[in-house]
């Protein structure tokens, strides 16, 4: 989703950082980018519809401006257009913003009273707008700003310079991330570490209602009543720049192929021997254990939820973040709420984390981006280690929740010797060779690359399965329909005759998965039902079928706290060799974000 960087320099051309930052920026999912500097007192903008590269081709290379913001706009309010672009000049203010202006209805008519126009649909113009008004007010930006924070309702990070100060640029934040980078003589700003990376480690975060004024040679920080704030300075430790595609044609297969080293290297601190488990959280003390995500780490929820409850006899709900906000929660101190995210700044994720700490209840993250806002906030959190994730469309990151909160679901069958030790013993193992078993899996793409062949050009497929294998249907399902823009759907395969059926016609793709031997049968039976009515159909299966209706794609037989981990990996493959069929932009789907922002 939107993405900010600014930079203010004495000694640097800020231009080249600021397309380097935009550029890394790419991943999070944008349809428009701009950039704005002030240079010999003059305030240039450029704005396109498209990418970063077309962006470039606007600007003149021989300029050596030393103050700057840009921005790359996930659209929101407004058609995706050059005008809705930011960065947005109203009066002396020009800005870039990430977030949601909830109140611009009422501060537009407000302004279009004292004499505002306005020449674009965006809620960020009208934020300038606001900004533009109290400053010609007062005078003072620090008395703009604290009044802007005071007025405005939704969610907001905000980089601001004004048009006649080439000296300093302004930051302010509410409920999306802001991060400021600093190193000699110059200083940046980012909605997310990485922008900056190749120019420096040091950074700090701002938090809700903060503001602060950065030149190239100090940062100050304040709270919304203008109270100056000692920050900590943070630095960066996690593996270098954002890596490249190396030998694969996109960073979706990349990180589809890396998933044998990360789900690995994430559970490796708990699987060495059985003692090892206990260093996970110790969830005896909680009669119900909530999962609240949204989209993929939502799926691996369900994994969760499953194995929690057959395995341990725990209670177990998964909710959609973006739900779970806004209904009862029926919350005690004997329910833990676990959060998963990647990116750990998804704002319905952040918002249903803050309600349950309001509610003074117990919280657990699984989380992949280190001091990330949800990481930040949680009062516990295990971190998986799939390293960035580039592609939009999850992957690696979701294979490593799903193996972390297996091993989590483990321990608490240890602890609560729900599991024979000798059982546990033997699953632990299996986890230690995860590598060497997903391994003939990944290696098998002409398989992948011939279904994908058969399917490339259907306009619907349908996922079934019972048990796990509908979490996996659901999650195999969302990455075709992310990736190729298929038509796809997910169904619990007993659920098939209320609905799906009457959708299934003479060559409908119908994919599944059967690794659960007490109820395969009844899958097979939902399979043979959807063949009678001409659909082609696939099964993952662990098990020896065989039978001539449909084409069988064999995994391994290991326990079922592994084997979601090698259901999805022909899902993954199948769904991205379809989407290269298709010649698709798989590493950036359109209209999707990889780090969803706003609400
Ligand atoms: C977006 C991404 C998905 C991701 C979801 C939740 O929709 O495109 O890949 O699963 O957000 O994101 P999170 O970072 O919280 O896991």
């Amino acid at each position: 989703m939107c993405g900010i960087v600014g930079c203010v320099s004495t000694k640097k051309n800020i231009i080249p950082i600021l397309v380097d930052g935009l550029n890394t920026l790419e991943y999070r999912g944008y349809d428009s980018a701009g950039l704005s500097y002030i240079k010999d007192g003059n305030l240039i903008i450029n704005k396109v519809k498209g990418r970063v590269k077309d962006l470039e081709n606007h600007i003149s290379k021989n300029i050596n401006a030393n103050i700057g913001i840009a921005h790359t706009r996930w659209a929101t309010h407004g058609k995706v257009n050059e005008i809705n672009a930011h960065p947005h000049n109203v009066g002396n203010i020009t800005i870039v913003h990430n977030g949601i202006i909830e109140n611009f209805h009422k501060l537009k008519e407000k302004l279009k009273n004292k004499g505002y126009t306005f020449k674009s649909e965006s809620d960020t113009e009208i934020a300038a707008g606001l900004l533009d008004y109290y400053y010609n007010k007062y005078q003072n930006i620090d008395k703009t700003i604290q009044k802007f924070i005071k007025k405005v309702d939704g969610s907001y990070a905000i980089c601001l310079m004004i048009n006649n100060d080439e000296k300093t640029i302004y930051v302010i934040k509410k409920d999306s991330p802001l991060i400021i980078g600093t190193s000699k003589h110059t200083n940046y700003i980012a909605s997310d570490v990485p922008a900056i990376l190749k120019y420096t480690k040091k950074y700090y975060i701002l938090e809700d209602y903060e503001y602060g004024k950065i030149t190239s040679d100090d940062i100050k920080i304040y709270d919304k009543e203008g109270k100056l704030i000692q920050k900590e300075i943070k630095e960066y430790q996690g593996s270098d720049l954002i890596s490249d595609k190396g030998i694969y044609d996109h960073y979706m297969l990349k990180e589809i192929m890396e998933q044998n080293i990360t789900i690995r290297k994430t559970i490796n601190p708990y699987i060495n021997n059985i003692e090892d488990l206990l260093k996970l959280p110790d969830l005896t003390k909680y009669e119900r254990i909530d999962i609240i995500a949204c989209g993929t780490a939502m799926h691996a929820g369900l994994v969760a939820k499953y194995l929690l409850e057959e395995y341990t006899n725990t209670k177990s709900e998964v909710f959609l973040a973006s739900e779970y906000r806004y209904q009862n929660n029926f919350l005690n101190n004997k329910v833990l709420s676990i959060f998963i995210s990647q990116s750990g700044e998804t704002a319905d994720t952040l918002a249903a984390l803050k309600k349950v700490q309001q509610a003074k209840c117990d919280t657990l993250g699984i989380v992949n981006v280190k001091e990330s806002s949800i990481a930040r906030t949680l009062d516990q959190v295990l971190y998986t280690e799939a390293g960035p994730e580039i592609a939009v469309a999850s992957t690696k990151a979701y294979t490593s929740q799903v193996a972390l909160l297996s091993v989590l679901a483990l321990s608490h069958a240890y602890r609560t010797k729900t599991i024979k030790e000798e059982k546990l013993i033997h699953i632990l193992e299996e986890f230690r060779s995860i590598t060497s078993i997903l391994n003939p899996l990944l290696e098998d793409t002409k398989t992948y690359e011939n279904i994908a062949k058969k399917i490339y050009e259907k306009s619907d497929v349908f996922y079934i399965g019972r048990g796990l294998d509908y979490a996996l249907a659901m999650e195999g399902s969302l990455k075709l329909k992310e990736i190729s823009y298929i038509h796809s759907e997910a169904y619990a395969a007993g659920e098939l005759k209320h609905g799906t059926i009457s959708l299934i016609t003479k060559n409908t793709p119908v994919f599944s998965s059967a690794t659960n031997k007490k109820i395969n049968a009844k899958t097979i039976s939902n399979l043979k039902e959807v063949i009678s009515r001409g659909a082609e159909c696939y099964l993952i299966t662990d098990e020896d079928i065989t039978d001539n209706s449909f084409q069988t794609i064999k995994i391994k037989k290991v326990s079922m706290f592994l084997k979601p981990l090698l259901t999805i990996i022909p899902y993954q493959l199948i769904a991205y060799y379809t989407a290269k069929l298709k010649n698709c932009d798989i590493d950036k789907p359109r209209n999707l974000a990889k780090s969803v922002t706003v609400e």
